[in-house]
């Protein structure tokens, strides 16, 4: 009797009775798969890899088994070669076969029998015999991961029969490559990353306002001048990828069983393409590559055929370089104002009878899904391209929300599910945290039994405004985690400390596989009360993360940390002090520092009058907020709530001692940060009084403009006195009028944010 086929009819009955056992069987296990398979049936006993062990691959398999074997070897320092497999069930040996074909797996489903003697995967197709090893990875000790060879490990697999298949066929991140360069090698880390987790699809974003980084061989000029940046200093940013580059890296994604997206922006989110040809745009330029975060007005002329010219010049090339069905056609965010105001752009409309701008939009999309299909892709675009009327055969993917993935679906539109709530891993874990990601449900309720079909899956989104290369990780994971459970398995009942506990094993693989994961969720809240008894700052830390290790620093004194709760710190600060708050897992950093100060002065708690409203929307908590010791934070988005903000209008304060002294500085602290049209002012002067009706001019300060600059800065800015005695303190800030031509957002007031006066 050949001992596959006993194997078979025992798994039948236990793939039709087990799903449900599947959660409580891993948890009384050390077995620990993310994502969840969809049924495991844990038995007795296990398989012992050694270095006799050998791995068989079938007519057509020797492609996964070659790959099985390259990622085992490192860590265990087996040298396995496959060997084509005789058909015999033979003890110490891991067969891949695809020989069985049975349609309930699927595309991508797989089974794994693995017993004492031997390890069996099966499937329908590579795919799923890819998906087979990477569960096969994740049973053996996490040290399977290993770049090094581990000594002292025995290479244990459980025994176990798993039943697997993916709930949707989308299961994508996206990296973009644009905001920030990355390198081909950490292209190749994130895909191999992805691949360990089974996700099939990197959507990469290639062309943007602050960046074109594909090559284009007709358009030299794309990457030679597009793909580079300069700041206002003169520093030169960027990079860009050859075809060979593109090949390579499409290839090493195909051989991981990944499918590459490219997104080729239009019309919209074209800045850098612009620059280099200004007469496709409605203007004429010219331009320079975009430097700041947002969304640029300038775009594609619609009515010039020259830009269809050159799109389809674009798309020509890039279709050879991507094998894939899709190509991302980008369509978001694209402002009309340029074609509002376009002679061209308003003839198109006439000529072909459109509505409006948004008919335009829809009309240039329409024009480049059918050239696309005449190459034999499929366009995807984000929600935007439904407004003003869909392309007729476009996959719609649903950013903003779900409403347009729910209307996509509903007229007939296969659609991507990647509302910005649960799948933007660029956006804060204060914001988006695992827990969130973990009860995301990919399929609106709004949509029938049938429109469902239309789900093609999800997406992770890795855009890079704030994240280098250095600080993907720290984005990405863990939250992908939740993700793609999500839409592999697709849970029907979710129990996220369940799911929580097997990602805090998951991190002994990242370890390993030298992943610098971020946090799970908003890790601490934080109070600072005043005590005037003691003249001290009562600090209080609860931290909200679980199993890490909160630290606080201290830039100036050390601090007397009381540990009063499992999760609670207090401490005191009784000078003007910078403190900082981190959290490590062992000796590794995870996730960023956060800091705030103190300030000990003679404005502390002192008595401000204002001139103009402060907005409510950045009140810092009120008036006293200015006064109150306590520093704005690094963030002035952050929920702690610290930063008042002045929207268009200037500022002026007065502050009162209350009685005279003798100083020698004031200061005020600012925060910039350009893309969101917060600005340093133009200048402050400062005005000192005894009475509160003489005033003297204390010093201006002019403020050397590094508007461009797109980081996050704080600074301070004041002026030096010689002995000064006033009581009364006057300090006037100029905001700018209104934003900057040059600004994405090149219209509108901006906003100043101010925190915190001191007087020394
Ligand atoms: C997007 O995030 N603008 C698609
Ligand atoms: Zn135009």
């Amino acid at each position: 009797v050949n001992m596959k086929k006993i194997i078979f009819t025992v798994l039948a009955v236990f793939v039709l009775g087990v799903n449900h056992l599947m959660y409580s069987q891993m948890l009384g296990s050390n077995i620990n798969l993310i994502p969840s398979p969809k049924s495991i049936v844990i038995n007795d006993g296990s398989f012992t890899l050694t270095n006799q062990t050998k791995i068989y691959f079938d007519q057509y398999s020797r492609k996964v088994a070659d790959y099985l074997s390259e990622v085992i070897k490192p860590a265990t320092g087996f040298d396995l070669k496959p060997e084509i497999w005789n058909g015999m069930m033979e003890t110490n040996s891991i067969i891949l076969s695809l020989k069985t074909k049975t349609n309930e797996y699927g595309k991508e489903g797989y089974t794994l029998v693995i017993n004492p003697f031997n390890v069996l995967i099966e499937a329908n197709e590579l795919n799923g015999l890819f998906y087979g090893v990477q569960t096969l990875r994740q049973l053996f000790d996490p040290y399977i991961n290993s770049i090094v060879k581990v000594e002292g490990i025995d290479w244990i697999l459980p025994a176990v029969v798993v039943y697997d298949k993916p709930e949707f066929e989308w299961r994508a991140l996206n990296l973009d490559c644009c905001r920030h360069f990355m390198e081909k090698d950490f292209v190749k880390r994130y895909i191999d990353l992805l691949a360990y987790h089974k996700f099939n699809t990197l959507h990469w974003h290639l062309t943007e306002d602050q960046a074109w980084r594909i090559e284009i061989k007709k358009y030299p000029e794309l990457t030679k001048k597009g793909a580079y940046r300069t700041y206002e200093d003169g520093t030169v940013y960027g990079g860009y990828y050859t075809q060979e580059d593109v090949k390579e890296i499409v290839e090493y994604a195909a051989s991981r069983f990944i499918n590459v997206v490219p997104e080729i922006e239009m019309p919209g989110h074209s800045l850098a393409a612009l620059s280099c040809f200004p007469e496709i745009s409605c203007t004429g330029g010219p331009f320079d590559v975009g430097t700041l975060w947002g969304i640029y007005s300038d775009i594609y002329c619609a009515g010039n055929e020259k830009t269809f010219q050159f799109l389809e010049d674009v798309i020509s090339e890039v279709v050879e370089l991507f094998p894939g069905k899709y190509i991302h056609i980008g369509g978001d965010e694209a402002p009309k104002v340029r074609w509002q105001n376009c002679p061209k752009c308003q003839q198109r409309i006439k000529d072909e009878n459109l509505k409006d701008e948004n008919e335009l939009q829809s009309y240039f999309v329409k024009r480049m899904e059918k050239f696309i299909n005449s190459k034999g892709k499929k366009i995807v675009g984000w929600d935007e391209i439904l407004e003003g009327g869909l392309a007729p055969e476009a996959t719609v993917q649903s950013w903003r929300g779900l409403k347009g993935a729910i209307e996509a679906a509903k007229m007939g539109h296969d659609v991507i599910v990647s509302p910005t709530t649960n799948c933007y891993f660029d956006y804060p874990v204060e914001t988006t945290d695992l827990r969130k990601v973990y009860y995301f449900d990919p399929v609106p309720e709004e949509l029938s039994f049938d429109e469902r079909k239309h789900v093609l899956g999800s997406e992770g989104l890795m855009w890079t405004e704030y994240a280098p290369q250095q600080f993907v990780d720290d984005r990405l994971f863990p939250r992908m985690l939740a993700l793609i459970e999500v839409i592999w398995n697709y849970p029907q009942e979710r129990d996220f400390e369940s799911f929580r506990q097997r990602v805090q094993n998951h991190y002994r693989r990242l370890d390993l596989l030298d992943v610098n994961y971020g946090l799970e969720t908003k890790p601490f809240e934080i109070t600072k009360t005043f005590n005037p008894s003691k003249n001290i700052y009562d600090i209080k830390v609860t931290q909200l993360q679980k199993d890490i290790d909160l630290r606080i620093g201290s830039f100036v004194s050390e601090l007397m940390i009381n540990k009063i709760s499992e999760n609670e710190f207090q401490f005191e600060i009784d000078k003007t002090n910078l403190v900082n708050i981190f959290f490590q897992k062992g000796e590794k950093k995870v996730g960023k520092t956060y800091a705030f100060g103190i300030s000990f002065n003679k404005a502390n708690r002192k008595p401000v009058k204002l001139s103009y409203p402060y907005s409510e929307k950045y009140s810092a908590g009120g008036i006293e907020a200015l006064t109150d010791g306590i520093r704005g934070s690094d963030s002035f988005r952050g929920g702690d709530n610290t930063w008042q903000g002045y929207y268009g209008t200037d500022f002026e304060a007065i502050v009162d001692l209350e009685k005279p002294y003798t100083f020698n500085k004031i200061s005020l602290g600012f925060f910039q940060a350009s893309s969101s049209l917060v600005f340093f002012p133009q200048y402050i002067e400062f005005y000192t009084s005894v009475d509160g009706n003489e005033y003297e001019s204390a010093g201006k300060v002019e403020i050397p403009s590094s508007l461009k600059d797109p980081d996050w800065i704080q600074r301070d800015f004041g002026v030096q006195l010689n002995d000064t005695y006033a009581r009364y303190i006057k300090i006037f800030v100029k905001n700018y009028d209104e934003a900057p031509k040059w600004h994405p957002i090149a219209f509108g007031k901006t906003w100043l944010m101010i925190d915190e006066i001191i007087v020394e």
